[in-house]
């Protein structure tokens, strides 16, 4: 992405030294930090710590935490064992986004057990390269899709601005290029269309107010920063077109989970007519799981993400505590938007609906592994 004229990725491979370069992204949009990880340790607490986050991203940044592995791995003998152990670190850093066990599992398939170490290095290095490449092609194509979707919209609005609710941030920060429910967005812009963008703040740690404002500014999108709980009374009063949201897993019945408060938009979208669409790769789909609300892990994440916000005052970073000091908080991540809620799904194979027939007819090859 063009950011202030430079190229911009949230990951690389530096090609001297073959570490990893990331930009923090608990950061931004105050402090603009690029972090070098050379371990696969460091790449499990970016994981974990959120200096990365959304799920192709996730996955892109796993299947680097491989390569750095493998790297690692310099003793024969040991090489595939060692490599078990950190792969199944990798894996478990985040439970929600499907992406990190796909790509850790791709990784350890392309890997393989034959060959030298130096010739093991050399594969995982160019199968996550691969990934990255692909989930960039990906977003790309989910961008051409929805594209078709807003342009529906625009004829119908006859040139009055698309107004297009989103939640989190399922943007090219998250994603590598484009994004997913971003995609759609950038090529609406691209091809003229008017679109405006209210972006939901996403509490606790506000990917919505943090990065998506951040990105979308960059690019030169309008957009309006709202509160989470507006958008239902944006919806009453006609003042949203479409919603676009990502997703961190969805089952291949299409239930989804994504940031915790997608649901609720889902529902004020529904009873207010409005389209609730879904973006996603098809590596975001979990061919496994059939009932979204009872089997997509919840991540639970430190309650203290809610009791306190962290900002910018005086031009430096602080955090204050918004309850009384004993109270307890509860914090979970990401939330099931039920199939039955979602109007479509976008895909870089086309759009379909969030039906198992209509997902499997995009996949086949899929949806007949399971
Ligand atoms: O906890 P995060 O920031 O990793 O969660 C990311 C999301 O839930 C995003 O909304 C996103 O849609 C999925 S990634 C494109």
């Amino acid at each position: 992405m063009n950011v202030d004229g430079k190229n911009l990725r949230p990951i690389w491979l530096e090609e001297g030294t073959g570490n990893i370069k990331i930009i923090d992204q608990r950061k931004l949009p105050h402090e603009f930090s690029v972090v070098e990880l050379d371990t696969p340790e460091a790449v499990i607490t970016a994981i974990r710590e959120m200096y990365v986050r959304g799920a192709p991203l996730i996955g892109a940044t796993g299947a680097y935490g491989v390569y750095l592995a493998a790297r690692k791995c310099m003793d024969e003998r040991v090489f595939d064992d060692v490599l078990d152990r950190s792969c199944r670190d990798i894996r478990s850093a985040r439970p929600t986004a499907v992406n990190l066990a796909w790509a850790v599992d791709r990784m350890q398939a392309s890997i393989g057990i034959t060959g030298t170490a130096s010739e093991k290095i050399d594969r995982a290095r160019r199968e996550a390269d691969r990934i990255t490449e692909e989930e960039t092609e990906n977003c790309r194509r989910i961008g051409e899709h929805g594209l078709k979707l807003v342009e529906a919209i625009a004829r119908e609005k006859r040139g009055s601005a698309i107004n297009i609710l989103t939640h989190c941030n399922a943007g090219w920060l998250a994603c590598i290029e484009y994004g997913t429910a971003t995609a759609p967005i950038y090529a609406a812009a691209k091809s003229g269309i008017d679109v405006h963008v209210w972006v939901d703040e996403t509490r606790p740690l506000n990917q919505g107010a943090r990065l998506t404002a951040w990105e979308l500014g960059k690019a030169g999108i309008p957009h309006t920063l709202i509160a989470d709980n507006a958008g239902g009374h944006l919806m009453q009063h006609g003042m949203v077109d479409m919603v676009i949201v990502g997703t961190d897993r969805t089952t291949h019945t299409g239930d989804v989970a994504n940031k915790i408060g997608t649901y609720l938009k889902a529902l004020a979208a529904r009873d207010n007519g409005v389209p609730f669409y879904v973006a996603l790769p098809g590596s975001t789909f979990d061919w496994q799981l059939t009932d979204g609300l009872a089997q997509i892990p919840i991540e639970e994440r430190d309650p203290d993400e809610v009791r306190y916000v962290p900002g910018l005052k005086d031009g430096k970073m602080t955090s204050v505590c918004i309850c009384p000091a004993d109270s307890p908080a509860a914090n979970p991540a990401f939330d099931v938007t039920p199939a039955r809620l979602v109007t479509a799904f976008i895909t870089e194979r086309g759009v379909c609906e969030a039906t198992p027939e209509a997902i499997a007819g995009l996949f086949p090859e899929k949806a007949g592994h399971r």
